[in-house]
């Protein structure tokens, strides 16, 4: 049996969230070791591939009102607004804090902060660091956590259990893939920091690694995941790749049009098309930055009508950013530039860059409350793979990545608190869970028959449902044949066999384990889908077209069941000073408090 590696506080996941998360563990007390275990080294973590930027109040002439009510607006009110007010208040001063230790965020030629306009927020508060801001932020947060004697990376370790003793989560079994063995790495506290789960689709800018394991390593110990029905489309992905075409294309001026070359948003009620040679023009918040679940439908709109363009890689619009000149593009946009080159094969100085919706966010994840706290105690979440919820029915951009930072030191501080209360493990106890789950893993896998299912087959069946029935509009019967698929898919993943029965770095392991987490969360995202008969945000149900807050304005909580579909029950939404109204894009804001709810 192997022996437990002892730590004070667990933290899965070294992107954003988790780096920030052990930096604030440290800050409170450098006498707290931290693990941090990543199944990949953490600069390969998904928040490198960030690019728009983050979004904290900066600007004399905005507000942490004005940004918590973009954001609840935008969440279609789904947001709980005590979570939100929180949000912006803590996200300017640790968007300063990476400034402090080192992030190089783009400046204006006077010296201050330039802050870029983003999708449905009504004024410019996204910081960013040309559009590679993800890449920038990751390096800032690395090279601060190393300064750290007490963080212990664990690098291209995959965890596959969470161990619960005594009514608490005191650890996580994980396997060094190098070894292939599994061990048992301990704590009075873990924090799950694992990102999102995009990867249950098959057109997504997320990276392979997003595959919804700390969802699902928290789902199987019966903590609820929270709002999984909301699944972001972002507009602009490249065709085929899935590759993000950042926001920031089109808020610095860049417009999309459909094959008949015309602004198509114009006629969905986001606002008036401006005059794109009109200087102020990247300055004024319409129509290509209305919100993303509003772009992504107006885009299934064209394409019914006939207005989109064929592609090897299903049907595109174009984004044209060619009249920002080329000077802007290499300055403001260089990655887009590249990305657009390499992987669409097209220079956009000189043509527009073919573009679809692609998913990009979970709006849902393990429930928590402000602090990172799940219901089962020790256990913590934050960043995508938490839902706190400030996101609701539909992240802003460049809210993310401030939330990692806002939620990574907020759950940290909380862990650290709780690891201090809290008394020594029975290490025994842990360890032998932790060799059942060795066991497991052989038996299953390792050591087993030869199977008659194959990763690929299971993984290319569940893309295919989850497109065709959960996608940027769904129905009751769309929704049931994804959640029939689903369960034969599970039933089938019992058959399944892998080739490589070997120990050292074995990725068709790793992958396989990736799929059974793939399956839960797809099957909590189909059956919160499928109990809310509304249509809000992200989630639109063509059967019932309208929002509906007399029976819907609840976050929804789904819970794994050993067998059969996951119990869903419902929580209301926290509103605090702006009552649920229409949102209305491309119009003045209302002031605070106004009548509707200030609702524009
Ligand atoms: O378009 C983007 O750069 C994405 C930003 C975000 O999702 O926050």
């Amino acid at each position: 049996m192997a022996h437990a590696i002892q730590h004070d506080i667990v933290i899965i996941g070294g992107g954003g969230a988790g780096l920030r998360a052990a930096i604030a563990v440290a800050q409170i007390d450098q006498g707290l070791s931290v693990a941090l275990v990543s199944k990949v080294y953490p600069m390969r973590s998904h928040t490198v591939a960030a690019e728009g930027g983050a979004a904290a109040v900066v600007r004399d002439d905005d507000s942490l009102d004005k940004h918590a009510y973009d954001t609840i607006s935008g969440s279609d009110w789904m947001a709980d607004q005590d979570a939100v007010e929180q949000f912006v208040a803590e996200a300017p001063q640790e968007l300063i804090q990476l400034e402090h230790w080192g992030c190089p965020w783009s400046r204006e030629p006077d010296g201050h902060v330039a802050v870029r306009p983003f999708g449905g927020m009504a004024i410019e508060r996204t910081w960013f660091a040309a559009d590679k801001t993800g890449f920038h932020m990751l390096h800032t947060l690395y090279q601060t956590s190393l300064k750290y004697d007490g963080i212990t990376f664990y690098d291209e370790w995959f965890a596959t259990k969470l161990l619960v003793d005594d009514g608490r989560c005191q650890g996580v079994a994980a396997i060094e893939l190098r070894s292939g063995q599994v061990r048992p790495i301990t704590a009075r506290a873990v924090i799950l920091c694992t990102g999102g789960a995009g990867r249950i689709f098959p057109f997504t800018t997320n990276g392979a690694i997003k595959t919804g394991d700390g969802m699902a390593l928290a789902y199987r110990v019966g903590v609820p995941l929270k709002d999984m029905e909301f699944v972001q489309y972002h507009p602009t992905g490249l065709p085929g790749t899935g590759i993000l075409i950042t926001e920031a294309a089109r808020s610095e001026g860049g417009i999309l049009v459909n094959r008949h070359g015309e602004r198509y948003l114009k006629n969905y009620q986001l606002g008036e098309p401006l005059d794109v040679h009109d200087p102020r023009h990247p300055q004024k918040l319409t129509m290509e930055l209305g919100p993303r679940d509003r772009l992504s439908q107006a885009f299934i709109h064209e394409m019914a009508k006939g207005n989109t363009i064929e592609s090897p890689f299903g049907h595109v619009v174009s984004l044209d950013i060619r009249h920002l000149s080329e000077r802007t593009i290499n300055q403001k946009l260089p990655f887009v530039r590249e990305l657009a080159t390499n992987y669409a094969g097209i220079d956009p100085v000189k043509e527009p860059i073919p573009v679809r919706p692609v998913v990009h966010y979970m709006m849902g994840g393990v429930h928590t409350d402000g602090h990172g706290a799940t219901p089962l105690p020790g256990l913590f979440a934050a960043g995508e793979c938490a839902c706190v919820s400030i996101n609701g029915a539909n992240r802003l951009g460049s809210n993310s990545l401030t939330e990692t930072l806002v939620y990574g030191a907020r759950a940290g501080r909380a862990a650290a608190r709780f690891a201090r209360e809290h008394g020594p493990l029975d290490a025994g106890a842990l360890e032998a869970q932790a060799a059942d789950e060795q066991r497991r893993v052989t038996r299953q896998y390792l050591a087993a028959e030869k199977g008659t299912e194959r990763i690929a087959a299971i993984r290319g069946e569940l893309w295919d449902a989850m497109e065709q029935g959960a996608g940027i509009y769904r129905t009751e019967s769309g929704l049931r044949k994804v959640s029939e698929t689903l369960d034969q898919l599970h039933e089938r993943y019992q058959r399944i066999s892998i080739d490589d029965r070997s120990n050292c770095f074995n990725t068709e392991l790793v992958a396989v384990l990736e799929l059974q987490s793939m399956l839960d969360v797809a099957g909590a995202v189909v059956h919160s889908g499928l109990q809310r008969r509304e249509s809000r945000g992200s989630h639109q149900r063509t059967d019932f077209p309208k929002r509906d807050d007399a029976r819907y304005l609840k976050h929804s909580l789904a819970y794994r069941s050993e067998a059969g579909p996951p119990r869903i029950e419902y929580l209301q939404v926290t509103v605090t000073r702006w009552p649920p109204a229409e949102r209305v894009y491309g119009a003045e804001p209302a002031e605070p408090g106004s009548a509707h709810g200030n609702g524009r």
